[in-house]
C-alpha cells in the first residue's frame, strides 16, 4: 500500500474480515457488534493508525449536537463519549467554558471504608463556546503509572478539582483533593498552567489551615481574593480560609463553619453581595438533602436557610451531589447549579445533573426539570 495514503474504513474491513458497515458500527459506538470482533476492529484501527476525515468527524458533531441540558441522561462529548468530569468545576476564560473534572473511566473496584471506588485516572478538561456541547480536551493532569510513592499515582484519590485564574501572575490554579485509597491523608494537591487547557504542572500538596481536607471548592471573589473551602475536622466542620495573593497557599486566616454538621461537596457563589454555599450532607456515594447557607462575608457567619431543592427527590438533591455552580455569560442573573448522580457499581458511569437556579428575594430554588436550555433566564 501506498506510506501516503490515508487507511480507509474498507482497509480495516478488509483486515479484519468483515464488511466496512461493521466497521462503521465499530467507530460509531453501535452495540450491535460481538465483543470480541470489536475488540479485534478496535485493535487494527490502532495499528493501521485510521483517523476519520474532517467531513467524518463533522458528520458525527452533528449527531451528537445537543441544544438543551438533559438532566441525569447521558452526556457525550462531540465526538460521541460519555464526558468523564465528574466532581467538576467551570473556568469561564475569553469567551470559552472550561469543564475540569475527575476522569473515571476505568473499572469500579470495591473499597473496604467506602464500599466501591476506582482507581485515579486524572483530571479531563472539555471546553465548550454554548454549554450544551463539549469538546473534549484530554488529561490536563493525568495520574501517574509508574511511581506508587507519587500523590497522583493510579491507586491514589484525585478528587474535586477546581481551577481559578490568578490575575496577578496570570496563571491558572487548579485545587483538588488528594488522597490515599483509606482516605486518611486527607491533603490539598496544587497544579499550576500558564493557559486554561493545560498540561497542568503539579506543585504538590500541603494540609490548609492545619487540618485535613477533603471535599474542597475554591471561590474567587470580585475584589481578585480567592478562598477554599474544605470539609476538614474528618468532614465534621466546613473551613473557609483565605488563600495568598498568588493563590497557591492559605494564609493562616480561616473560620470554621457548620461545625459538627459533617457537611461536604461545597459550591459557592455570589449574588447581590451576598455569598452563597451549597453543601450536601456525608453520606459517600449515596444521595442526602442537600443545604444551603447565606452570609454577607464568605468567613462567616453562615446562616443556614435550608434545602433549595423543589420536585420528585428533592430530599435527595434527585439522587445526586452538589459539584460546582456558576454563573451564565451574557445573561443576568443567571446561575447553573451542578451536581454528579454517582452510580456507586459503576462509578465511571455517574451521571451530570444541572440545573438553573431560580430566586425568590434571596431564596435560592433549585427545581427539577426533564429538559431545559439557556432561554429560561431571558434574554
Ligand atoms: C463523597 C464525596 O463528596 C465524593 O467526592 C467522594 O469522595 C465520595 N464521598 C466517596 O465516597
Amino acid at each position: 500500500m501506498n506510506p501516503n495514503r490515508r487507511t480507509t474504513i474498507k482497509d480495516i474491513a478488509l483486515a479484519a474480515g468483515v464488511s466496512p458497515q461493521t466497521v462503521s458500527r465499530v467507530l460509531n459506538d453501535r452495540p450491535d457488534v460481538a465483543k470480541t470482533t470489536r475488540q479485534y476492529i478496535q485493535k487494527l484501527i490502532v495499528e493501521m493508525e485510521f483517523s476519520p476525515s474532517a467531513a467524518a468527524r463533522n458528520l458525527v458533531r452533528q449527531r451528537y449536537r445537543r441544544t438543551s441540558f438533559l438532566p441525569g441522561k447521558i452526556w457525550n462529548d462531540d465526538e460521541g463519549h460519555p464526558i468523564q468530569a465528574h466532581g467538576g468545576c467551570i473556568l469561564y476564560d475569553n469567551g470559552t467554558y472550561y469543564w475540569f473534572g475527575e476522569n473515571k473511566d476505568t473499572p469500579t473496584k470495591k473499597n473496604s471504608l467506602i464500599g466501591f471506588n476506582v482507581e485515579a485516572v486524572g483530571v479531563s478538561c472539555y471546553s465548550s463556546t454554548d454549554l450544551y456541547n463539549w469538546k473534549n480536551l484530554g488529561l490536563v493532569l493525568p495520574a501517574v503509572k509508574d511511581d506508587p510513592r507519587h500523590e497522583l499515582h493510579t491507586s491514589k484519590i484525585v478528587e474535586r478539582p477546581k481551577v481559578v485564574y490568578n490575575d496577578l501572575t496570570q496563571k491558572y490554579i487548579m485545587y483538588m483533593h488528594l488522597d490515599t485509597e483509606d482516605y486518611q491523608t486527607a491533603r490539598v494537591g496544587l497544579a499550576v498552567c500558564d493557559q486554561p487547557a493545560g498540561a497542568y504542572e503539579f506543585l504538590g500538596s500541603f494540609s490548609p489551615n492545619q487540618a485535613d481536607s477533603r471535599d474542597l471548592t475554591v471561590f474567587k471573589d470580585e475584589d481578585g481574593k480567592a478562598y477554599l473551602l474544605h470539609s476538614a475536622e474528618w468532614n465534621k466542620s466546613l473551613y473557609v480560609g483565605e488563600l495568598s495573593a498568588d493563590y497557591c497557599q492559605t494564609t493562616g486566616v480561616f473560620t470554621r463553619n457548620f461545625i459538627n454538621a459533617s457537611r461536604e461537596a461545597p459550591a459557592v457563589f455570589k449574588r447581590q453581595g451576598k455569598y452563597y454555599c451549597l453543601t450536601s450532607g456525608c453520606t459517600g456515594w449515596d444521595p442526602n438533602a442537600a443545604e444551603y447557607a447565606l452570609a454577607e462575608n464568605i468567613l462567616g457567619p453562615w446562616k443556614i436557610i435550608g434545602n433549595p431543592c423543589l420536585g420528585p427527590n428533592a430530599n435527595q438533591t434527585f439522587f445526586s451531589q452538589s459539584a460546582f455552580i456558576f454563573p451564565v455569560s451574557g445573561y443576568s442573573d443567571a446561575y447553573i447549579a451542578m451536581f454528579d448522580q454517582w452510580k456507586k457499581e459503576d462509578i465511571g458511569s455517574s451521571r451530570y445533573v444541572w440545573l438553573p437556579i431560580r430566586f425568590e428575594g434571596e431564596r435560592m430554588v433549585i427545581e427539577w426539570i426533564d429538559e431545559w436550555d439557556l432561554s429560561i433566564f431571558g434574554s
